[in-house]
C-alpha cells in the first residue's frame, strides 16, 4: 500500500514529458523555501546549501535525509491541527530531489533561478525596541555537573511596557541547555545577586514580585510574536531575570547572552495563560525508568472549568523522551489532537503556535501522554547501558510535560473572572498529583514543601503518600478553601 501510495504521488510531479528537473528552476527553490534558513552562512547548520556546487556534491545525503524527514527538521507530525511554520516537504517535493539525481544533477537555465532570498543577519524579529545584556560573562569549566544559573537584567524603563516578542541571542549556544525569562518587580533577585560573588546566583527567591515567566528558548526554536492583542505585562523598573540551563561541553567556556525585546504599542486586549500537563514537567509523576525499559508512559487529564481559546503548544523532555502528545476529548463527544510528536528529538524543541486558535468549551478534557524510552537501543540514550533514571532537573534526569497556552473566553470581565478559575483549578490539580507521589527532598526544595504539607494534612493513614481515598478529601477541602 506505501508502495503504490507512493509511486502514485511520484507519478504527479514528473514534470511534463521532456523536461528534466534542474537545479536551478526546481531544487533551488524548494532549497530556499525549506533549507537556507539553517543552511546559510550564520544559519547554525554545519554547511551551506545556497549555490549550486555545495548541493550538487551533497546530493546523495540531500537525498537521504529528506527521504527518511530527518531534514528539515520538524518533530509535531501527528497532531489535526496546523502549525505556523511548518518545514515539512511534500512527497512531491521529496520526489523532486531523486528525479534530479537520476537526471545527473544538472544546473538548468541560471535565468531560471529565483530571485535570492534575504535573511536578517543578527535579529530574527529584526531590531528590538530594548536590548538587554548579561553585565559579565559567566565561565563554565569544562565538565562537571549541569548548572543552573540566574542573571539579572535591568530594564531601567520609567514606564510600563507590554512585552510582544522576546529573542534570545546566546554568545555560546552549545552550552545553553535552556533559557527562561522571568520579570522581577520587587528588586528581589539584585539583592540575592549581590550576596553572591560570582556572575550570577544560584536559587531565585521565592515570593511575592518574582517568577512570573515570559517564557524561554530551547535550541531549534524560532522566536516568534505573541498572537494579535496579547502582551506580557512589563511594570516600569522592573529587572528582567534570565535563568540558563548550563550543559558543559568538554571544553571551558564563556556566555554572555543578549535578550532583545519587542514592545506592543497598546495595553493587551486579552489575557492568556498556559496549562502544563503534567505539572511541573512531570516532578509529582512517579517516574521512574528501569535501565532498559523501552517504553515508560505518564499520562495526566485536566478538566477546562471555563471556556478558552487555544493557540499554541510548549512541549518539553530531556534525551530519553520518545513521544509527547496532547489530546482535547469535547464535551460533545469530539476529540482534538492538539499535538503529537512521535519522535521526540531534544535537540529540536519548537514552541509550536497554532494556525489558528481553536475553541474549547468548559467540560473539554485535556489528555496528556508522554513516553520515555531508556533501552540501549536508542540512539538518543545518552548512558549505555542504561541505568534508572528518576524525574530531576539536570539534562541526564529526566523529565516531560506540554504547556497548552489559551485565552479565557468572555468580555474582559468575565475573561478576568474564567482567568481566575482556571489558575484555582490548576492550583488544586497540582497539589492533588503532589500528594500522590514521592519526590527525592534533594530534587527540587520548593515543590518538596508543597509535597509535605499536603500530605501533613491528608495523609489519614500515615502511610507517607496520599492513597485515592484521601486523594478524594484533600480534593473536596480544597475544593472549600481555594478562592
Ligand atoms: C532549522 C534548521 C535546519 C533546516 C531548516 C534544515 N537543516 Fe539540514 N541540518 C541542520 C543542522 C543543525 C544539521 C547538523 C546537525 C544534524 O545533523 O542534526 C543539519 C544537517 C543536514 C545534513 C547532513 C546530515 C548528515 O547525516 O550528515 C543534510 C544533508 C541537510 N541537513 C540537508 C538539509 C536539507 C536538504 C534541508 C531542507 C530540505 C535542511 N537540511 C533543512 C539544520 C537545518
Amino acid at each position: 500500500m506505501r508502495t503504490l501510495l507512493f509511486f502514485a504521488t511520484t507519478a504527479l510531479v514528473i514534470p511534463a514529458s521532456g523536461e528534466e528537473v534542474t537545479y536551478s528552476r526546481d531544487i533551488a527553490p524548494l532549497l530556499q523555501k525549506n533549507c537556507i534558513v539553517c543552511h546559510r552562512e550564520g544559519g547554525g547548520a554545519p554547511f551551506e546549501l545556497d549555490d549550486f556546487d555545495s548541493t550538487r556534491r551533497k546530493a546523495n545525503t540531500i537525498l537521504r535525509v529528506v527521504e527518511s524527514r530527518y531534514m528539515p527538521p520538524w518533530h509535531a507530525i501527528g497532531g489535526d491541527i496546523p502549525l505556523v511554520g511548518d518545514r515539512r516537504l511534500e512527497e512531491s517535493e521529496v520526489a523532486l530531489f531523486s528525479k534530479w539525481i537520476e537526471a545527473g544533477r544538472p544546473e538548468g537555465d541560471p535565468a531560471d533561478m529565483p530571485p535570492p532570498r534575504d535573511f536578517p543577519s543578527g535579529w530574527q524579529l529584526g531590531e528590538p525596541d530594548l536590548i538587554l545584556t548579561m553585565d559579565e560573562a559567566y565561565e563554565l569549566s569544562a565538565d562537571g555537573p549541569d548548572i543552573y544559573r540566574n542573571f539579572v537584567l535591568p530594564t531601567g524603563l520609567l514606564t510600563e511596557k507590554h512585552i510582544k516578542a522576546i529573542e534570545f541571542r546566546p554568545s555560546s549556544p552549545e552550552v545553553v541547555h535552556h533559557a527562561l525569562f522571568y520579570v522581577d518587580t520587587k528588586g528581589r533577585a539584585r539583592e540575592v545577586d549581590e550576596a553572591d560573588p560570582a556572575p550570577g546566583f544560584a536559587e531565585m527567591p521565592v515570593g511575592e514580585g518574582t517568577g512570573r515567566g515570559l517564557g524561554g528558548w530551547v535550541p531549534g526554536a524560532s522566536p516568534r510574536p505573541l498572537p494579535e492583542g496579547l502582551a506580557h505585562h512589563l511594570p516600569a523598573e522592573s529587572d528582567i531575570i534570565l535563568q540558563i540551563h548550563f550543559h558543559p561541553t568538554g571544553k571551558p567556556e564563556k556566555e554572555q547572552s543578549r535578550i532583545g525585546l519587542y514592545f506592543g504599542d497598546r495595553k493587551p486586549e486579552r489575557q492568556f495563560t498556559s496549562i502544563q500537563l503534567p505539572p511541573v514537567f512531570g516532578a509529582f509523576s512517579g517516574l521512574d525508568l528501569a535501565p532498559g525499559a523501552a517504553e515508560t508512559v505518564v499520562t495526566d487529564s485536566f478538566e477546562l472549568p471555563v471556556a478558552v481559546r487555544a493557540f499554541g503548544a510548549h512541549p518539553h523532555s530531556h534525551y530519553r523522551g520518545k513521544s509527547l502528545s496532547m489530546t482535547a476529548h469535547l464535551p460533545n463527544g469530539d476529540s482534538i489532537v492538539l499535538l503529537d510528536i512521535p519522535d521526540w528529538d531534544m535537540d529540536w524543541q519548537e514552541e509550536y503556535r497554532f494556525a489558528r486558535e481553536i475553541p474549547l468549551p468548559a467540560g473539554t478534557r485535556l489528555e496528556a501522554r508522554v513516553v520515555w524510552d531508556n533501552s540501549a537501543e536508542s540512539s538518543d540514550n545518552p548512558v549505555v547501558p542504561p541505568v534508572r533514571v528518576r524525574w530531576g532537573l539536570e539534562s541526564l534526569d529526566e523529565m516531560g510535560s506540554i504547556d497548552l497556552f489559551v485565552i479565557p473566553e468572555g468580555d474582559k470581565k468575565q475573561a478576568a473572572a474564567a482567568m481566575k478559575k482556571l489558575s484555582t483549578a490548576r492550583k488544586e490539580h497540582l497539589v492533588w498529583k503532589a500528594g500522590s507521589h514521592i519526590i527525592e527532598p534533594d530534587k527540587l526544595a520548593l515543590f518538596g514543601k508543597l509535597r509535605d504539607n499536603a500530605i501533613a494534612r491528608f495523609d489519614a493513614n500515615g502511610d507517607g503518600i496520599l492513597g485515592r481515598e484521601e486523594r478524594d478529601l484533600a480534593r473536596k477541602s480544597l475544593q472549600a478553601v481555594l478562592p
